[in-house]
């Protein structure tokens, strides 16, 4: 049997991982300012989080949500602390798009309403509705198309008050992204976050923080849409929640009521899942990471915007992207074939960074000074040989 050859790789097998550092099967070691893919929260095996799934696996690693499983509740308690949203409540599953998925039909569900707002560039997954709201043509299938779904320009705050004007009793819900990711690192003003929630509770519409990766403390706040002072009716939460365990869940404000059988998944909030999360977040409190990310993140920015030879740096704590000119295309590559080091990008040209919250001052410092000498060692190999 083959896999299904759906991901361009890198050909680069790595077999073991501690902190901001991975190494490959010939122990060469790579800075992982990617983090792989926003989802390594606190760092590659933290000792702790290793603990807490094996102490869970000794006992008990599954059971289906037809029991009480205490854990949960240690879980919702933990994260209600944490993201000082105690009132709300936890539903869990196991991706960032059943957590969109989710939250989409659970607004649905509240208000009776079929319509959606999503924005330009937004990326919220590949099921059907997280897909159908997903500003990406390429990843929709026939089967995804639906009229329910309403794009609109990011930011654009007359646009939102004209969409609301005229159809503002058929929106069920306006899903955003704090700060767009797979878009490019776009964040989200925080005038227009207001603006959508003011939008919502004039017309009882439901607000969908989509904080599957700009969420859980990467931008100083917990979650990046906190940062506009306003709270979302659902918050939609994945990749760094379980530092690379599989767990997702939604945060669902406490006028939205439950009923049996509304929601529900197999795997979801299950006993080992539930583990690795709360060691994620007794991590991100015992280690105070969430101010770490601020302030490491706005040193990065700093020394990144200080760089002449990059575009339109931007990004908010340890969620940062900028452009790279046509001249120096070969950067993103270079940083990883020559200086070990694991970015990300977004098309057509951007390089995203997203580490570990617990990346070092002194791990920073190193991806600067490589990046300032790949940036070099490209613009010297262009020059014309006469020169
Ligand atoms: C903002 C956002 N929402 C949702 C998703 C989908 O998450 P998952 O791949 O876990 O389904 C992603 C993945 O990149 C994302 O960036």
């Amino acid at each position: 049997m083959t896999l299904f050859d759906v991901y361009p790789l890198n050909n680069i097998t790595i077999t073991s991982a501690k902190g901001s550092y991975v190494w490959d099967d010939s122990g060469i070691q790579y800075l992982d300012m990617y983090g792989g893919h926003a989802v390594i929260s606190i760092g590659h095996t933290h000792p702790h989080w290793v603990k807490r799934i094996e102490d869970q696996l000794e006992k008990i690693a599954f059971y289906s949500n037809s029991i009480v499983i205490p854990i949960q509740g240690e879980l919702a308690a933990k994260l209600g602390q944490l993201s000082g949203k105690e009132t709300y409540q936890l539903f869990l599953c196991n991706s960032g798009a059943e957590a969109n998925e989710n939250a989409l039909k659970l607004a649905s569900f509240h208000n009776g309403r079929k319509k959606i707002i999503s924005f330009t560039k937004s990326f919220h997954g590949r099921t059907s509705l997280a897909v159908a709201v997903t500003d990406n043509p390429s990843v929709v299938a026939p089967v995804n198309q639906t009229d329910n779904v309403i794009f609109l320009p990011f930011n654009d705050e007359a646009a939102l008050k004209a969409c609301f004007a005229e159809q503002g009793n058929a929106i069920s819900s306006v899903i955003i992204e704090g700060i767009q990711g797979v878009g490019g690192i776009h964040i989200a003003t925080d005038t227009f976050l207001k603006l959508i929630r003011s939008l919502c509770d004039q017309y009882k519409a439901v607000y969908i923080a989509d904080s599957v990766q700009c969420g859980y403390g990467r931008t100083g706040e917990f979650f990046s849409h906190d940062h506009a002072g306003v709270n979302a009716d659902i918050y939609t939460m994945a990749k760094g929640m379980g530092n690379g365990f599989p767990v997702a869940g939604i945060l669902i404000a406490p006028d939205i009521q439950p009923k049996h059988g509304m929601l529900g998944t197999t795997f979801g909030g299950n006993q080992l899942a539930c583990a690795a999360a709360l060691a994620v977040l007794e991590v991100m409190e015992a280690e105070n990471l969430i101010p770490e990310a601020e302030q490491n993140g706005n040193y990065l920015l700093e020394r990144l915007s200080q760089m002449s030879d990059l575009q339109n740096v931007r990004g908010r704590g340890l969620m940062i992207g900028f452009d790279v000119p046509e001249e120096l295309k070969g950067l993103k590559k270079k940083l990883l074939s020559d200086f070990k080091i694991f970015t990300g990008e977004a098309k057509p040209n951007t390089i995203r960074l997203l580490p570990s919250l617990a990346v070092t001052r002194r791990q920073i410092d190193d991806f600067l000074e490589a990046l300032e000498e790949a940036i070099e060692e490209i613009k010297e190999a262009e020059k014309p040989a006469h020169a």
